[in-house]
């Protein structure tokens, strides 16, 4: 692997602890304006501390966050459907390399459809990404396994995981599921874990510590911290997990610990 690309890839995945704790607030390329994420800066400029990098989309990276900010990006390139469109996530590319290259970004993402309708439309532009990203040492994330009516099982989650390590990525973000080691073991790339919708702080932590115990190299997860009662507590207790290993006792105690301490976002 060339040295641009291992560089960029240790930008976000720690070398320290081989793990990462990225913080997806790329919602609003389809869902509009996110709970919580109504003045994206609002929320997101007290969580850069605690992120390894922030995935988000071109026009939130330009008109939210400080060009002088020290993190790495991961820009979502795929896009073209609404969470209004029954059609969601029939997704094609939304922004060029060139652009991806001005914004100085460590990496770039883009959803395909395992197994549902559309598939090998956004599994064929996805691989035109890659091409294009590795032309300019930029790694590239897929994202799979998002949609509604897919069965989301361990056997589903390795098909489509392998599939995308196959297809070029250089890491898989996808869904935690019971029997997740088996999603690990047979991908050949670090593998992170989606929040998914918000549910309880101490069970989004479970799930964190799951997914590491099961090999994840860490999580990209939005609502769950950044619509929790404390987001800047619950980056912190996630962080603890993936990258100190902390227990969930452990990490929920933090939690509560600094949701005492620090004042509740606006
Ligand atoms: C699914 C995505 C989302 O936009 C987002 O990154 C998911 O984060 P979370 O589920 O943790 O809120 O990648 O297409």
């Amino acid at each position: 692997m060339d040295w641009g690309m291992k560089n960029r890839i240790s930008r976000i995945i720690k070398p320290a602890s081989g793990r990462t704790v990225m913080l997806a607030v790329d919602h609003g390329y389809f869902m509009g304006p996110t709970t919580g994420l109504e003045q994206l800066n609002k929320m997101v400029d007290p969580l850069l501390p605690y992120a390894d990098t922030l995935m988000l989309t071109r026009g939130a990276l330009r008109y939210y966050i400080d060009p002088g900010v020290d993190i790495p990006i991961t820009l979502r390139m795929s896009g073209g459907t609404s969470i209004l469109n029954k059609q969601l996530l029939h997704e094609g590319t939304v922004c060029s390399m060139e652009d991806a290259v001005r914004l100085n970004v460590s990496c770039v993402a883009f959803s395909i459809l395992v197994g549902a309708e559309y598939e090998r439309d956004t599994i064929l532009e996805f691989t035109k990404m890659v091409d294009n990203a590795r032309n300019y040492g930029i790694p590239s994330l897929v994202v799979t396994a998002v949609g509604r009516d897919m069965v989301r099982d361990a056997r589903y989650m390795a098909l489509a995981s392998r599939m995308g390590a196959e297809l070029g990525a250089d890491i898989v973000k996808t869904y935690y599921v019971d029997g997740f080691e088996k999603v690990v073991e047979s991908c050949p790339v670090p593998v992170v874990i989606a929040g998914g919708k918000k549910i309880p702080e101490r069970d989004a932590l479970q799930m964190a510590r799951d997914a590491v115990s099961c090999g994840a190299a860490g999580v990209d997860m939005g609502r769950n911290i950044f619509q929790s009662g404390s987001p800047v507590a619950m980056i912190q207790a996630v962080r603890s997990v993936v990258h100190d290993n902390a227990s969930v006792d452990e990490a929920y105690d933090l939690y509560q610990d600094l949701k005492g301490n620090v004042p509740a976002q606006a």
